[in-house]
């Protein structure tokens, strides 16, 4: 077990390169299995999410070439098993997405039901019900989803919540169904799209992507494709928001500006400067941060992947804040955490009533979920003294090289992975 040591009360300084979308290229990865040509995706991130899904694509016999840390080459024409092992879906969820790559290809697939997870119980009755409307027959067997189709065809399907994972599944299943597939009330989110741009880049027929309504001419074959991965939004908001909690002045390179407006919004409104350039945002923060709302919604809205590192901005923030989370139940686990270092928050169902105080204090704090530990090491990184993240498994699922990244803006902050390391810091540092 893996802790973050930090050391808290400096502002970030510099500059930081973002990577590539974990979950776009989760998606993107799953996509790249209904060739039986080579494709090359580059500008992939190299966290532990990824690579999982790389061992569950190998899993069902295709070829994973590892280029080096953000390229890879998959050839999905050797692959002998539509079945994909309980064991990654275990690990990570989103090895779902070959749910709706292998009905696409093979128009037959089985994987286990995912079952719910730390940010509430997220069920896939949506990606369900859009492979039966493209007329594969769905059972659920043994805690396995099998999904099959003698062929399938095109339909027009209304999602009855904005779903990204519902979107993209179906989106993959359907270009290569027969004939045309509406999909209405779709997600927008900048993955989405990407997903799109891909699988067009295999020559599907996707328009509409970013849009609420996705039409997919469906194709026999899709081909071989160099593709690069779109930069990871939540990332860049990660980093902008953490600047915002310790101040500062940071430029965040790799970035699409536009993916990033509902968070420059709110920076903007708490009292940061923030300037957009073509692929980079600068953002500072040098006088006390100001009190805000925020409601997390699907894109264009503000993001619940940003929940709670905007949490732990405004808990520093002058007067009262309010945070509604209008997509995952069960995402404010983080809270008690911060308020173990100073903060004085109260949960009513999913809303967050903040009171914000002038310093957090450091604490010894466990990482419930993967965004919620990211910032509690920005609350960490904004408090008086040492603040110990524990469970920072969570973090490497989809932040690579965190500690790095924030090392080159000043911040100090090691990971360790034993109580001897965490005392040796401590007299370092104390
Ligand atoms: C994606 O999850 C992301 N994961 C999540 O990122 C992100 O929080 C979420 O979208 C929302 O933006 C990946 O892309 C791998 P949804 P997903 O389907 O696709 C309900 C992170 O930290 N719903 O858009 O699972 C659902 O319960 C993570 O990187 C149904 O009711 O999210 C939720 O309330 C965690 N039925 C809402 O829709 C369904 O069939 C949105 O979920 C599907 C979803």
């Amino acid at each position: 077990m893996e802790q973050y040591v930090i050391k808290g009360g400096n502002p970030l300084n510099g500059t930081v390169e973002i990577g590539g979308a974990k979950n776009a290229a989760l998606a993107i990865l799953a996509a790249a299995i209904m060739t039986d040509e080579t494709v090359l995706i580059e500008n992939l991130p190299d966290v532990r999410d990824i690579n999982v899904l790389l061992e569950a694509i190998q899993g069902i016999g295709a070829i994973v070439e590892r280029v080096n840390r953000s390229t890879v080459r998959i050839n999905g024409s050797t692959i002998s098993d539509v079945s994909v092992d309980y064991e990654y879906i275990r690990k990570i969820r989103a090895s779902y997405y070959l749910l709706g790559a292998l009905l696409g290809k093979y128009k037959k697939a089985e994987v286990p039901l995912p079952g719910g997870c730390n940010i509430g119980s997220r069920p896939i009755d949506q990606h369900l019900k859009g492979f039966k409307a493209l007329g594969a027959s769905v059972d659920i067997l043994h805690g396995s989803i099998s999904a099959r189709a003698e062929a399938l065809k095109g339909s027009e399907i209304y999602l009855d919540v904005v779903s990204v994972g519902a979107t993209i599944n179906i989106m993959m299943a359907a270009a290569m169904a027969d004939g045309l597939t509406l999909i209405e009330n779709a997600a927008k989110e900048p993955h989405v799209v990407d997903v799109a741009n891909f699988l067009n880049s295999m020559g599907a027929n996707i328009k509409g992507a970013g849009t609420d309504t996705i039409r997919i001419n469906g194709v026999k074959k899709l081909h071989k494709t160099e593709y690069s991965i779109i930069p990871d939004q939540i990332e860049a908001g990660t980093f902008m928001m953490a600047v915002a909690a310790t101040g500062g002045s940071v430029t965040v390179h790799n970035v699409i500006p536009k993916h990033l407006e509902a968070i420059s919004a709110k920076l903007l409104e708490i009292g940061c400067q923030v300037e957009e350039m073509d692929d980079a945002v600068r953002v500072e923060r040098h006088g006390r941060l100001k009190k805000t709302n925020v409601k997390t919604l699907p894109y264009p809205g503000f993001p619940t992947d940003m929940q709670p590192q905007i949490t732990v901005a405004l808990a520093l923030a002058e007067g009262n804040s309010i945070v509604t989370e209008s997509i995952f139940e069960n995402r404010f686990k983080y809270a008690d955490e911060l308020v173990r270092m100073g903060a004085s928050i109260k949960i009513k169902s999913n809303t967050a009533v903040i009171d914000g105080v002038e310093k957090y204090m450091g604490a010894r704090v466990s990482a419930p979920d993967l965004r919620a530990g990211a910032a509690l090491v920005i609350a960490g990184l904004a408090a008086e003294g040492i603040t110990v993240v524990d469970d920072i498994e969570y973090i490497q699922r989809g932040y690579e090289n965190f500690e790095g990244k924030l090392r080159s803006l000043g911040a100090i902050i090691e990971r360790v992975s034993s109580e001897k390391e965490i005392q040796k810091f401590r007299m370092r540092v104390g």
